[in-house]
């Protein structure tokens, strides 16, 4: 079973194609097409559930009232001249999967996935979204051999938002007032950086005393980890591809925002060769610009230790694809 939309493409229309429709995945889907930003074609391996998804989210239109198309597909064909491949696929972090079995399954699915997408969109811009997330941006650049600026990773969006979520739960203030910036990888390790955290303009050092400052980048951290233990059977999605939709639409719109991204680092912040979170201009050729922002020597060695960690799970990484090979 191909494609059973009877709906074709207009072949001149933005698409964006999310391959891997779990939540993650059809969530994003949902947001792309009812914020009118794109046609979706969603993929899966999985026969009938991706056409489902795209029937369901067509139908919804009877409402919303959108006039883009949702196209459900196994086959990569239906992708081609996509303007975003975004990667959903593969398992997520979960209870009970080791940091191990978790690379390996995932690294083998997003380098496969990534490389049979691109191959039909050669000029799209690649949006990873797959745990360990810093560690598949990576061999999702090495498997394509795209231009680094054209390949990224979707996580100091998501962990920005769940910060400036906890400082405005914290202090009772609009979520609109409220720019957070977290860096470094996406896990344990990330940087919330509390000094170029505001409410509107006023440094959060000024509102709260450094112990709940400290709470707050602390629950940031565990962010992810904290809806698992309550969902048990589920890893958040609904940030994660409000996370992701945000890219996209800076991307689409070449709106040139400024967001905290998963982007390939060639000397900036003293570090060579890896895709790690830092704040990053996006537009419509992907990653303009990389912000390189003023560090203390705390900062800067937490930044570090988070690279450290990325650079030893990619050799990691490599050496399992090495063996399947
Ligand atoms: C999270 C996982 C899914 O942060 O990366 O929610």
């Amino acid at each position: 079973m191909t494609s059973i939309n009877s709906t074709r493409l207009n072949s001149l229309s933005t698409r964006v194609s999310i391959i891997g429709a779990g939540k993650v995945g059809s969530t994003l889907a949902q947001r792309i097409a009812e914020k009118n930003l794109a046609d979706v074609v969603l993929l899966d391996i999985v026969e009938g559930w991706p056409q489902g998804i795209a029937l369901d989210l067509m139908q919804a239109r009877g409402v919303e009232r959108h006039n883009r198309q949702i196209v459900g597909t196994n086959d990569y064909t239906d992708t081609a001249g996509s303007n975003i491949v975004v990667i959903a696929a593969g398992i997520p972090r979960k209870p009970g999967i080791s940091r191990e079995d978790l690379l390996k399954i995932n690294a083998r699915i997003v380098t496969e996935s990534a490389k049979q997408a691109i191959a039909h969109s050669p000029d799209a811009i690649l949006i990873i979204i797959t745990n360990p997330l810093d560690v598949m941006t990576y061999l999702a650049w090495e498997a394509t051999d795209l231009p680094a600026h054209r390949v990224m990773g979707m996580a100091g969006v998501l962990d920005s938002a769940r910060f400036q979520t906890f400082i405005a739960m914290e202090l009772g203030v609009s979520i609109a007032e409220i720019n957070a910036t977290v860096i470094g990888s996406h896990g344990d390790l990330m940087v919330p950086l509390p000094r170029y955290t505001t409410v509107s303009g006023i440094p959060i050092s000024q509102l709260m005393d450094a112990r709940t400052i400290d709470r707050l980048v602390q629950r940031t951290r565990h962010g992810g980890a904290e809806v698992v233990t309550l969902m048990k059977t589920s890893s958040a999605y609904f940030a994660p591809a409000s996370s992701a939709c945000l890219m996209a639409e800076s991307i689409l719109l070449n709106q040139s925002r400024l967001l905290p991204c998963c982007v390939y680092l060639s000397g900036e912040y003293g570090v060579q060769d890896l895709f790690l979170g830092v704040p990053c201009r996006l537009g419509y050729r992907g990653v303009e610009q990389v912000l390189e922002l003023e560090l203390s020597n705390t900062e800067r060695e937490a930044f570090m230790d988070s690279g450290k960690l990325v650079r030893q799970s990619i050799e990691e990484a490599k050496a399992i694809l090495k063996t399947a090979e």
